[in-house]
């Protein structure tokens, strides 16, 4: 059994932050922001608009397009790393908005990587044969953890959510899952406080993404190539089989650099950083919605799905649609 994808769905809040609104916030350019990382606008959340109501959007779509009974979901799994509370988690909070009756509900926190690593447990649970229908979700509101102060992360993220639905069938399918973390340079991307740390007042930064920019970029390109290769090996496939890289969208240069390391060419890959910036889990399924519906990636195409985060974590899934 193989898991496979019958419906995508993702959702932006509707206002949109351009990098003009942050010249007036912090010092720095447009020209700034689109040569260093690619980005022009991001979405930010309304007041009270939480991580939940960004994915209970998605989730409908994706359902809406899978043509199915929400109640035939078997577990509803959500990468987030700002859920709406510390508990219960987002998942448990969606899921009678969703109909979704009384399965499995669960959060997975592995920062940017939370989709790849949510989606690899569905598919292990498909795969087993223990689930046949499961709800996976990215969705994210990291301008809530921002120090708007800050122009070195200030300018870099966005909110927003994508959701697919995984059904067991014979057909390929989910083709393979990787994922790793190494916590050795955790502070080289962090946000430092928290429940059980303690939080600093909000003179003293607050709860803000903290990130060694630089040091980060350097990690994230050689990790990617890496698990790229992982990947590739592990399906016994030439980087000349994928049709599609979709990859997590932090940044157009590391984008570039996993994309040559493939020999593909830039319009095989799916981008969508220079307007959600980076979205974090999300990121990896807003590509991947925006590309199912807008009809680039058609049935029986192979798609590279990649991320790399906060922790370190970092993950791929090799999938034909
Ligand atoms: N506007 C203008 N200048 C800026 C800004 C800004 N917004 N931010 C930083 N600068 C300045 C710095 O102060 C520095 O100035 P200095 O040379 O006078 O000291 C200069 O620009 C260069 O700074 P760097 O940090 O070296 O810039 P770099 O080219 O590395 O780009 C960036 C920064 C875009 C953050 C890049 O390093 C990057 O994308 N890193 C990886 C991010 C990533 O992939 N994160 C992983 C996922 S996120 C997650 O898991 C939550």
């Amino acid at each position: 059994m193989y898991a496979r994808i019958i419906g995508t769905g993702s959702y932006l809040p509707e206002n949109v932050v351009t990098n003009a609104d942050l010249e007036q916030k912090v010092d720095t350019s447009d020209e700034w922001i689109r040569s260093r990382t690619g980005i022009r606008e991001r979405r930010v959340a309304a007041p009270g608009e939480t991580t939940g109501d960004l994915a209970v959007h998605a989730c409908r779509k994706a359902l809406e397009a899978a043509d199915i009974d929400p109640a035939s979901i078997d577990m509803l799994i959500v990468g987030t790393t700002t859920p709406d509370v510390v508990f219960p988690s987002t998942a448990c909070l969606i899921q009678q908005r969703l109909g979704l009756g009384e399965c499995g509900a669960f959060d997975v926190n592995a920062a940017c990587s939370g989709f790849i690593f949510a989606l690899s447990i569905a598919s292990q649970y498909i795969q087993t044969g223990a689930c046949k229908r499961v709800l996976v979700v990215g969705a994210e509101t990291l301008t809530r953890i921002l120090d708007w102060g800050d122009r070195s992360t200030c300018v870099l993220f966005g909110d927003g959510a994508g959701a697919v639905v995984l059904q067991a069938d014979p057909e390929p399918g989910v083709l393979s899952t990787h994922i790793h973390a190494n916590g050795a340079h955790a502070n080289l991307l962090h946000v430092e406080v928290g429940v059980s740390k303690g939080f600093l007042p909000e003179e003293r930064g607050g709860m803000s993404v903290k990130m060694k920019g630089n040091e980060v970029f350097k990690v994230a390109v050689n990790t990617l190539g890496r698990i790229v290769d992982e990947t590739l090996a592990h399906n016994k496939m030439d980087k000349h089989d994928l049709d599609w890289l979709i990859p997590h969208q932090a940044n157009l240069r590391i984008i570039k650099a996993t994309a040559r390391k493939l020999d593909m060419p830039m319009d095989r890959v799916i981008v969508t950083v220079d307007k959600h910036g980076n979205t974090s889990a999300a990121s990896v399924p807003l590509a991947l919605d925006e590309a199912i519906r807008s009809g680039r990636i058609k049935r029986g195409d192979n798609m590279l799905l990649e991320a790399f985060g906060g922790g370190f974590t970092w993950g791929s899934a090799l999938i034909r649609y």
